[in-house]
């Protein structure tokens, strides 16, 4: 098909999430390579974004389809009730790189259906209904997992797509503090309304957190805050659930970042780089605990496609490029050049309000003014569909052949883990350059008479 017919075929019948459906699709993608995708006219992106935080790996990596290819000449699908070769190799293989002590596994196909999971079976082990989440969060689309989401895309669901029973507390998020403290007089007090909350509930099954908020921020915590939250729960008896959809393989610069914040969740979410991207896979990982609630018991939870074995064999060849590539130490030393060159970039401009980041993984949040930190957007500009200073800062950059993800006030960067220096520095030139834009959207400064 010609480009101008894809486009009006794609128009005339798809959904698309997230987005006005009236919308047209940004680009239409040919094919991709590394670091790099081409659009139908042959023009090169740089992926800065690993698309959605997913293809850790780049894109084409031999080893991975190679598996996918070897995998479909074998055996393609079985029904869950059956064992496979390739279930017990990736579930041998997992518990060796997964945080100590999470041995059960449960396999399903996106982040979301692997935090469904996990919050239905904390809620089944302990027989409480309640989940205590956090403000600034995402962990999914459908009903129950969007149900513990705090993101403004939960907004137009209330009233009519909700699951009760969702409790909240305030994130660790120090250029913003939700209890306007400074950290370290602060004592890590936000952890400490995990504490009140708890004891005000004796009906709570589970906490859920992203360790590194997301979507939402790249929010790195200050060191003691997951500790402390994992030592409340513990003593409270409430499963601690960590969603480490965005923040596992390597993302952050350790396998996950459980291990880089010293913490042993009961519950381990994960998906996305799970495959680098190249097949949807999710997994719901637990202790032999949580397991030992369900061990004489039917389990009321399963799909068609669990252990799919064409999303488990790509899974196993990725673990191991992550290994061969030493693709965690890449992510925390080109992580912390990556926030060097950020904070660099920040110094000249005057919109950049605060860059924060760990591993490959970093944001720049936009304010209009610095003295301030009044954010350059609201959500509800972002949920009318009208596009933010962060969205014209992407889209410039996209057409200065750089892609990079934008939410309401900040972009997050992302790259493939296996980003080259040279690529590192070919994004920076691009946001250095498009964020002149969000310069001029700055407040200009009150001159005193
Ligand atoms: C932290 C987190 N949890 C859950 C999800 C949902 O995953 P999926 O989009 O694969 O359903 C996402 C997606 O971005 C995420 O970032």
């Amino acid at each position: 098909m010609e480009p101008t017919e894809l486009e009006r075929v794609l128009r005339e019948t798809s959904y698309t999430g997230w987005r006005r459906q009236e919308e047209l699709p940004r680009l239409i993608v040919s094919r991709a390579e590394g670091c790099r995708f081409y659009d139908a006219q042959g023009r090169s992106y740089l992926d800065f974004a690993s698309q959605l935080a997913a293809t850790n790996l780049g894109h084409g990596n031999a080893a991975v389809i190679a598996a996918i290819a070897e995998q479909a000449s074998k055996l393609q699908y079985v029904q869950p009730g059956f064992g496979t070769e390739v279930r017990a190799e990736l579930q041998q293989e997992l518990s060796r790189v997964l945080p100590a002590g999470l041995v059960r596994y449960f396999w399903s196909t996106s982040g979301t259906e692997a935090v469904e999971a996990a919050l239905k079976l904390a809620r089944l082990a302990t027989g409480k209904p309640k989940i205590l989440a956090r403000t600034r969060s995402y962990h999914g689309s459908t009903a129950g997992s969007i149900s513990v989401s705090g993101d403004l895309r939960r907004g137009p669901l209330e009233g009519l797509h909700l699951v009760p029973g969702t409790l909240w507390a305030p994130d660790c998020y120090c250029y913003r503090c939700p209890l306007k403290l400074r950290y370290p007089s602060c004592a890590v007090a936000c952890a400490e309304e995990v504490e009140r909350e708890l004891a005000a509930h004796d009906d709570v099954a589970a906490m859920i957190v992203e360790p590194v908020v997301g979507t939402n921020g790249v929010i790195p915590p200050v060191a003691e805050y997951l500790p402390r939250i994992r030592e409340i729960t513990r003593r409270r008896g409430v499963l601690l659930i960590v969603d480490e959809v965005m923040t596992g393989w390597g993302r952050t610069g350790a396998w996950f970042a459980s291990e880089l914040y010293g913490i042993l969740p009961d519950i381990l979410v994960t998906a996305k780089g799970i495959t680098g991207g190249y097949a949807p896979l999710g997994l719901t990982a637990t202790t032999e605990a949580v397991f030992d609630a369900f061990r004489e018991r039917y389990l009321p939870l399963g799909h068609t496609y669990e252990g799919h074995p064409l999303l488990l064999a790509p899974a196993i060849a990725a673990l191991r490029e992550y290994r061969r590539l030493d693709l965690i130490e890449k992510s925390r030393l080109d992580g912390a050049f990556l926030l060097e060159e950020l904070r660099a970039l920040a110094a000249r401009h005057p919109s950049v309000g605060e860059v924060r980041g760990v591993g490959l993984f970093a944001a720049v949040e936009l304010v209009r003014d610095r003295t301030s930190r009044e954010p350059m957007n609201r959500p509800d500009e972002k949920l009318a569909g009208k596009p933010t200073v962060a969205d014209e800062v992407a889209t410039a950059m996209l057409a200065d052949g750089v892609y990079v993800m934008s939410w309401v006030s900040h972009l997050v960067l992302a790259p493939p883990l296996t980003v080259s220096r040279a690529e590192i520095g070919e994004a920076m030139r691009a946001l250095d350059r498009a964020l002149e834009l969000a310069d001029r959207a700055v407040r200009p400064a009150v001159t005193q008479p």
